[in-house]
């Protein structure tokens, strides 16, 4: 059985989101004040929708999809990668985003990331590349 659970975010899980975006040491972020705990918590209440995994009821990653098809985030805090979280925290931003008709979902990632590979991996593929950015895409 699997030690983590996962479920749908709420406004409430903002900060604790924040914590682990600001923990990951691949695509962090380059300014530190731009996105903000309000910001998240406006954004997977507005136009998008949020998951987190949880161990022993700490947030250990989450993703947010835009119903636009954009993956806004897919984060797993450092020690605990390779456990199938992103994949699972993936696929629940893949199944709302397939709920609500979208027909192709896109992100950037920075590329040389590991990021990458999970995604290549995944069956993702590249559709522009713009200096250390790499965009993705993925038909649904
Ligand atoms: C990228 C990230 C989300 C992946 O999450 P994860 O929980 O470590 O990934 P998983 O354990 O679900 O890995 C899933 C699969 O991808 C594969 N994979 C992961 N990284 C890979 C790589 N660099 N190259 C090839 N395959 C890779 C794994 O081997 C695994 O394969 P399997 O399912 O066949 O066993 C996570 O490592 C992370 O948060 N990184 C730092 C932040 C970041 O860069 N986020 C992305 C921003 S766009």
């Amino acid at each position: 059985m699997s030690r983590f659970s996962y479920r749908q975010a709420v406004a409430a899980d903002a900060p604790a989101i924040m914590a682990v975006r600001l923990a990951v040491r691949e695509n962090v972020l380059s300014n530190r004040t731009a996105v903000t705990v309000a910001a998240t918590a406006a954004y997977i209440t507005g136009p998008g929708r949020g998951w987190v995994a949880e161990a022993d009821g700490a947030i250990i990653g989450f993703s947010i999809a835009n119903r636009s098809g954009l993956i806004w985030a897919l984060f797993v805090r450092p020690g605990w990668e390779g456990r199938g979280i992103g994949t699972r925290l993936l696929a629940d931003c893949i199944g709302w985003l397939r709920g609500i008709g979208v027909a192709e979902a896109f992100l950037d990632t920075g590329a040389g990331t590991r990021a990458e590979g999970f995604y290549r991996h995944a069956g993702w593929h590249e559709s522009a590349r713009d200096g250390e950015n790499l965009v993705f895409r993925r038909a649904l």
